[in-house]
């Protein structure tokens, strides 16, 4: 480790040990979610499980909550529901990464765990240059960096990071997230024997391509990997414009499914869906794991969304990662279910009813004992023409079966005035939450529509909600989370 590096971790340590009563007095501060010990977290990094453990990184900015020279922050889990921290991984020490350690992934190679991530560097002009860096671990705690694996390419800007490597075959394939000289967000795709050389076989997605029409300036945080049979291409496009209700949020994270031919480098896709429709979420990553599931998390948060208003700011710390989510396709479309092992979150039963007839007077279901932290699973029975849940006076969801429509509603934390989200739903069978003390992940119908948010109610526990509509709720149950 260089006297930079050493020094740079030192000041990083003591940023948390100063601040720790502070962000630990948040009453917003989250009881089961990954968050930075201080300072701003965005993107989950290198998530991988690496001798049977856990590993997932995290963007982390440690000096304030705003952006800036990232560092990889780093937790890990046997089990993805008791993580610990773990010393930091990289800081942003060398000529070749001084204004950040920017995002990426990991993967198992001769029994060590491999990082490559994007070296982010800008002169006094503002001028950017980017390195594909690589960096070693024979631990999995302490990282050796070997430097910059791939220089930028021709017909890019140096908008060109997020590397995402994986292996086919005998050979490793890594996209990266870029910019084309004529502004237009890309995915590259690079080749690899070794790891260390990397060969350019060109753009395989992107705006202006495989059928789209304008769809962004850059793309960032691509992922690449097989499902059941197919391709799926995940990215964080920026600069896509709101149509009705889709990409309302200020940047959006989505897929595409296809077959990509290795040969020719050539990735044939059909729509842009976006992933979550909630109002947090971006920078997803996953991993396949030793049990053989496709398992995602993402940032919930997004770039430049009114990241300077989050109430948590006043304690020194902002955002967080999103549950672990597993995939799967059904009929083209990817579901998200969080993982079976959340089930082991569940500590007391709040609520446990039947056959809950809907009427439009609201009926108050109250908890045993008051909750910050929670999970609520509704199912219904066939019959629903209409739903509405309210809770903590921050958070409502409706559904109308009459014209398939699901909304998220909440009190905005910059206006206080209410605010939605919305998605087609054709039926409404399913409503499993996850809330924290701000915090809400909502997965309909088994993971067929999903919604990721932060919330601030002005008090963080919750005495219970009301429910109303037209329908039954067959089982209601709700258990406290003391994680
Ligand atoms: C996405 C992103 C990445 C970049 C990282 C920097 O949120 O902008 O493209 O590597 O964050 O923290």
């Amino acid at each position: 480790m260089t006297e930079r590096e050493q020094e740079l971790i030192k000041l990083a340590e003591e940023e948390v040990e100063k601040n720790k009563e502070v962000v630990e007095h948040d009453p917003y501060r989250l009881h089961y979610h990954l968050m930075p010990p201080v300072g701003l977290l965005n993107d989950p990094n290198g998530f991988i499980q690496w001798n049977g453990t856990y590993h997932l990184f995290y963007q982390w900015m440690p000096f304030k909550t705003g952006h800036g020279a990232k560092f990889w922050g780093h937790y890990s889990s046997e089990d993805l529901v008791n993580w610990k921290h773990k010393p930091i991984a990289l800081a942003p020490s060398e000529w070749f990464e001084k204004n950040g350690c920017y995002s990426g992934s990991a993967i198992e190679h001769d029994g060590k765990l491999v990082l490559f991530y994007t070296g982010n560097v800008k002169d006094t002009d503002g001028n950017r240059e980017t390195y594909q860096c690589m960096a070693v671990s024979e631990d999995g705690l302490t990282f050796n960096k070997k430097g910059p694996v791939v220089n930028l390419p021709e017909g890019y800007t140096a908008h060109f990071r997020d590397p995402k490597v994986w292996k086919k075959d005998s050979e490793w394939y890594m996209v990266v997230g870029a910019q084309s000289e004529e502004l237009t967000g890309k995915v590259a795709l690079l080749k690899s024997v070794d790891l260390t050389e990397w060969q350019h076989l060109g753009a395989i997605a992107g705006s202006g391509m495989n059928g789209l029409g304008d769809f962004g300036y850059m793309w960032e945080c691509p992922d690449l990997f097989e499902l059941d049979g197919v391709d799926v291409l995940v990215a964080s496009p920026q600069g896509l414009k709101a149509e009705g209700m889709k990409y309302q949020n200020v940047y959006q994270a989505g897929y595409f499914i296809g077959k990509l031919d290795y040969g020719r480098a050539s990735f044939e896709h059909g729509d842009f869906m976006e992933l979550d429709r909630g109002f947090e979420f971006y920078a997803p990553q996953t991993t396949l794991d030793q049990k053989g599931r496709r398992l995602m998390v993402g940032w919930m948060g997004v770039p430049e969304q009114d990241e300077d208003k989050h109430p948590t700011i006043a304690h020194k710390w902002i955002h967080a990662l999103t549950l672990p989510r597993e995939l799967h396709l059904v009929d083209g479309k990817l579901l998200q279910v969080p993982v079976e092992e959340l089930v082991n979150l569940r500590k007391t039963a709040l609520v446990a009813v039947n056959d809950i007839k809907l009427s439009d007077e609201k009926e108050e279901v109250f908890f045993e004992e008051r909750s910050a932290a929670f999970e609520m699973v509704l199912s219904f029975k066939r019959d629903v023409a209409s739903f509405e849940l309210d809770m903590s006076d921050t958070v409502r969801f409706t559904f109308d079966a009459s014209v398939s429509v699901f909304s998220l509603y909440r009190k905005s934390f910059v206006t206080g005035e209410w605010e939605t989200r919305s998605c087609r739903l054709q039926a409404l069978t399913e409503l499993r939450a996850y809330v924290d003390t701000s915090s809400l992940e909502v997965f309909l119908n088994g993971g067929e529509e999903v919604f990721t948010a932060r919330i601030f109610p002005d008090g963080p526990d919750a005495a219970g909600i009301t429910v109303s509509g037209a329908g039954t709720i067959a089982e209601l149950n709700v258990w406290g989370i003391d994680a």
